[in-house]
């Protein structure tokens, strides 16, 4: 179907309508400090496109400062990030946040209690015409389950349902490559299994680029292609799971074992 946004659509590797086209997210020798300190040395690492890549690493290693490096909202002090080859930032490019098709799913991913649902969903979708942006939000709603609540309002739904609107509301743009900053670390433990599962079901199907930022070496076991295990700001393995020496041991979980091509 073609699209209003032709022309942007054109400017932008991320989508036409209808279609996600998952993108490989390269991050080349990045280096970051705040000040004098140093949070990012030297990191290099390449997420394939449709691959779930877990970041995983102790709290301040630098996980979240990545994330924030590739959506644009922190300039990293050197290196590169490259979409699909293409440099979104460093010496020679840096496009804003907006224009790189690249999601961002806080930890603290709050609705706007003020809201409907279905408006908390067409809260990105500003470029869009008023009801072609309310289709998508529905059409994001669906994806994960809830459209029956989409006039109702936050409060009225449980902490699973309100994080399955939150990653309704990141994928509605159709990003290329979604970052999800500890998306489960809200939930409670009862939930947490299944809301991972129908989650990465999720990602699948929406053939997105993932980069989910866990503490949690179980979870990203259970949900990652590879597993990138950050300590003081430096990637020191990368790699399937059972290749890893993490201490973790392996778990029975279905898990797709390679990468999608496409
Ligand atoms: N805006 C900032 N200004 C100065 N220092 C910062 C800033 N943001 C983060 N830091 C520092 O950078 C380091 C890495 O922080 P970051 O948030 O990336 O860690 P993290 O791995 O996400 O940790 P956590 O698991 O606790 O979320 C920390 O030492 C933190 O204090
Ligand atoms: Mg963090």
């Amino acid at each position: 179907m073609p699209s209003n946004n032709s022309l942007k659509d054109a400017q932008s590797p991320r989508r036409s309508a209808g279609v996600t086209f998952a993108a490989g997210l390269s991050f080349e020798n990045i280096t970051h400090s705040y000040g004098d300190k140093p949070i990012l040395l030297d990191l290099s690492l390449t997420v394939e496109p449709g691959e779930v890549l877990c970041l995983l690493g102790p709290s301040g290693s630098g996980k979240t400062t990545l994330l924030r490096i590739a959506a644009g909202i922190e300039a990293q002090s050197a290196g590169r990030v490259l979409l699909n080859g293409r440099e979104i930032a460093g010496p020679n490019a840096f496009l804003p946040p907006e224009r790189r098709g690249v999601g961002l799913m806080f930890q603290d991913f709050a609705l706007f209690p003020h809201m409907t649902i279905v408006d908390n969903v067409r809260y990105g979708l500003t470029a869009l015409p008023k009801d072609k942006a309310k289709a998508e939000a529905l059409s994001a709603l669906e994806r994960v389950g809830l459209s029956d609540y989409a006039d109702d309002y936050p409060h009225r739904l449980s902490g699973g349902q309100q994080q399955r609107v939150a990653l309704a509301r990141a994928l509605a743009p159709r990003p290329a490559v979604l970052l999800m900053d500890e998306p489960f670390s809200g939930l409670d433990s009862r939930l947490k299994d299944s809301i991972r599962a129908d989650t990465l079901s999720i990602l699948r199907e929406a053939r997105v680029t993932a980069i989910v930022v866990t503490h949690d070496a179980e979870e990203a076991m259970r949900m990652a292609d590879r597993i990138a295990l950050l300590k003081d700001g430096r990637l020191v393995q990368v790699g399937p799971s059972e290749t890893l020496s993490i201490g973790i041991r392996p778990i029975s979980s279905p898990r797709r074992s390679s990468p999608r091509s496409t």
